[in-house]
């Protein structure tokens, strides 16, 4: 089993991509790491721990950043609501899987005694990556690779260039591209392309109590561009790892605009590049992704 921690801001798609990596047969999640994103920390930290209650499982809870490395906050409450899961009412967990402590050192004590090399795993701005970056630069010896959700091709979804996890802490993305781990990119192009049907979604409620709480969810879900199809963001990181197949990867270099008037956040991401630092998904397999995401949820249900 791969080790995994979750830097995750909850956010509708992250708890399905949460969901799915803490049942994967694949993955051993070691530790979740909450962070300030779509919505303010103590929203994301108890939607966590909800999300763990109603699952059942027991993996550690460290509490990430409360804010970006430099900039003020941003919200996506618009889109996910106030409390970041529109749609479906929790059950109210207690704090007892939160491990106290700094995430950086916590993050870098597990990284470090895992025996085998960790994958990180980036769902929302990457605050907590970039703060253990820094503290801890040996930490990279023992990592894997780092995986994320962010960026974009084309137009953003936060700004016309710039996606919303790289938008929320350019700086701190910057210093994760420039970490010279092994990176693997879904960028916003794919969680566009990577939707699921309305009859597929039917098809997950079906599923039983996990199918319907994310039925719940994405049917509450209002994206900013007004497209009715369900689009799934963050589980297209987690299927770079389970489901290679359904994708295109090129390598490709990425850097963070950080100085723009009106391309702040931007990610400039160039294919031609001689000196790539990461390999980028520039497409995906819709019904291999599909396919995958359904069987995913079936997977969690049977748990
Ligand atoms: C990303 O932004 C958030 O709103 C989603 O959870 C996803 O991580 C998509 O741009
Ligand atoms: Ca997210």
């Amino acid at each position: 089993k791969k080790p995994l921690i979750i830097s995750t801001d909850p956010g509708i798609d992250d708890i399905a991509a949460m969901t799915i990596s803490l049942f994967a047969k694949e993955l051993d999640v070691r530790m979740i790491v909450p962070t300030w994103g779509n919505v303010a920390l103590n929203y994301t930290l108890q939607n966590t721990l909800n999300l763990e209650k109603f699952l059942n499982t027991k993996v550690p809870v460290v509490v990430g950043a409360n804010q970006p490395l430099v900039r003020p906050a941003i919200s996506a409450a618009s889109v996910h609501g106030k409390t970041g899961i529109a749609g479906f009412e929790f059950p109210t967990a207690d704090k007892s899987l939160v491990r106290p402590g700094l995430a950086a050192t916590l993050m870098y004590k597990e990284i470090k005694n895992s025996s085998e090399k960790v994958t990180l795993l980036g769902i929302g701005p990457l605050t907590d990556y970039a703060l253990l970056f820094k503290q801890y630069p040996d930490v990279v010896d023992n990592i894997e690779e780092v995986v994320i959700m962010g960026a974009n091709i084309g137009r953003g979804n936060h700004s016309p260039l710039a996606e919303y996890n790289i938008a929320g802490d350019p700086e701190a993305a910057q210093v994760v591209f420039h970490s010279g781990l092994k990176m693997k990119v879904a960028p916003l192009e794919i969680g566009n392309k990577a939707h699921v049907t309305q009859e597929q979604m039917k098809e997950i409620k079906a599923c039983g109590k996990v199918g319907d709480m994310l039925y719940s969810m994405f049917s509450n879900i209002h994206e900013p561009d007004g497209d009715p199809r369900i689009k799934i963001f963050d589980p297209t990181a987690v299927g770079l790892i389970l489901c290679p197949e359904a994708f295109t990867l090129k390598q490709a270099d990425v850097e963070i605009e950080l100085a723009g008037r009106y391309t702040s956040g931007a990610s400039v991401i160039d294919f031609m590049s001689k000196t790539p630092n990461a390999e980028v998904a520039v497409d995906v397999d819709v019904d291999k992704f599909a396919d995958w995401f359904i069987k995913s949820i079936q997977n969690a249900e049977q748990e």
